[in-house]
């Protein structure tokens, strides 16, 4: 029976997600699943440069899979034919492929999927088949969107994400290193999560969230670091709309950077380790692992802290220049 009044919990009363026309889903690898099962996809050309967890999943559905290399402009260097039941996935790193460009790939090849865990503020271009993952924009701990026109009947089952959250409100009140082994149990818990809705938890959390300014906030940061970093990134970087990091790849000495700046607390992930297996040492994928430096420029961040990472880096980087 329907229990009525009493206390009260997380108020979800109007929250709306950010695609109002989107599956919501818990993963970005569960809107990579949904799509392969029910478009029916054999086999899947995906990049080299990709975290192991999209690899898994296309895996995980029995989908055969072809790598390819990208470009210095971070774009697929793909020239094949697609054929029936054959799919091309395109990742927007970084947000820095525009929809021109996923245009030109869709004409082209018609089955594409386009991947912007890395672009939540990228709109989707019409027609294509897009992906947008939330945790790494906002604190939450999952959530995904997927812009489809394959909508399923069938009604999946709930997520839930009460006991995955702690790391999240354990870091507002706290130090991100006391919570971050936390965090990494989390990550790995999501390995073994099957393709689920979105839970209650993490809707209702994104709907209460302030689009605009954490957009603002973003742009505004990406900009000022670019104005600076511009003459030392050996990456031809654009200003993107509401951008996930500032991609910095030195000519030399990326791996050391990315070391100094972890020992002045500033954190860098290293996008992605497992691609030192995949690659040879002179692909351009190998030299992306070991040195881009992926720069924070989120919404909990203003230009004071943009000047102790600019400070920190221009102190590293000496007389180096490109
Ligand atoms: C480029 C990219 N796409 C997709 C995913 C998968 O997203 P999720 O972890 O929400 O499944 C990731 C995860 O790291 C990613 O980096």
């Amino acid at each position: 029976m329907k229990e009525i009044g009493g206390y009260f919990e997380l108020s979800n009363v109007g929250v709306l997600p950010y695609y109002r026309e989107s599956v919501e889903l818990n993963l970005g690898r569960s809107c990579l699943k949904y799509i392969i099962r029910f478009k029916n996809i054999k086999k899947l050309y995906i990049p080299y440069y990709i975290c192991d967890v999209v690899t898994k999943a296309v895996q995980e559905e029995r989908c055969e899979i072809e790598f390819y290399h990208i470009n210095n402009n971070l774009l697929p260097s793909f020239n094949k034919k697609l054929a029936d039941g054959e799919w091309l996935y395109i990742v927007n790193y970084f947000g820095q492929v525009d929809n021109e460009t996923i245009r030109l790939f869709k004409d082209k090849y018609k089955s594409i999927i386009v991947d912007n865990a890395q672009a939540f503020f990228t709109e989707p271009e019409k027609n294509v088949d897009t992906i947008y993952t939330c945790r790494k924009f906002f604190g939450v701990p999952d959530g995904a969107y997927l812009i489809t026109d394959q909508i399923e009947d069938s009604v999946l089952p709930r997520d839930k994400s009460a006991n995955r959250i702690s790391h999240i409100l354990g870091r507002l009140e706290n130090t991100a290193s006391e919570y971050f082994q936390l965090y990494q149990e989390n990550e790995e818990a999501l390995q073994n999560v099957p393709l689920r809705m979105i839970s209650l938890l993490t809707k209702t959390l994104l709907g209460n969230l302030d689009y605009k300014q954490i957009k603002e906030r973003r742009e505004k940061n990406f900009s000022y670091l670019h104005k600076n970093l511009d003459p030392i990134n050996c990456l031809k970087v654009k200003e993107v709309p509401g951008p996930y990091m500032y991609p910095l790849l030195l000519k030399n000495g990326g791996e050391d950077l990315k070391k100094t700046l972890i020992k002045e607390n500033i954190y860098v992930p290293t996008l992605w380790p497992n691609i030192l297996k995949l690659c040879k040492v002179d692909s351009f994928e190998w030299k992306l692992t070991k040195n881009l430096a992926c720069i924070p420029c989120d919404q909990r961040y203003d230009f004071k802290e943009m000047d102790i990472i600019i400070k920190t880096i221009k102190k590293y980087n000496g007389g180096l220049l490109r």
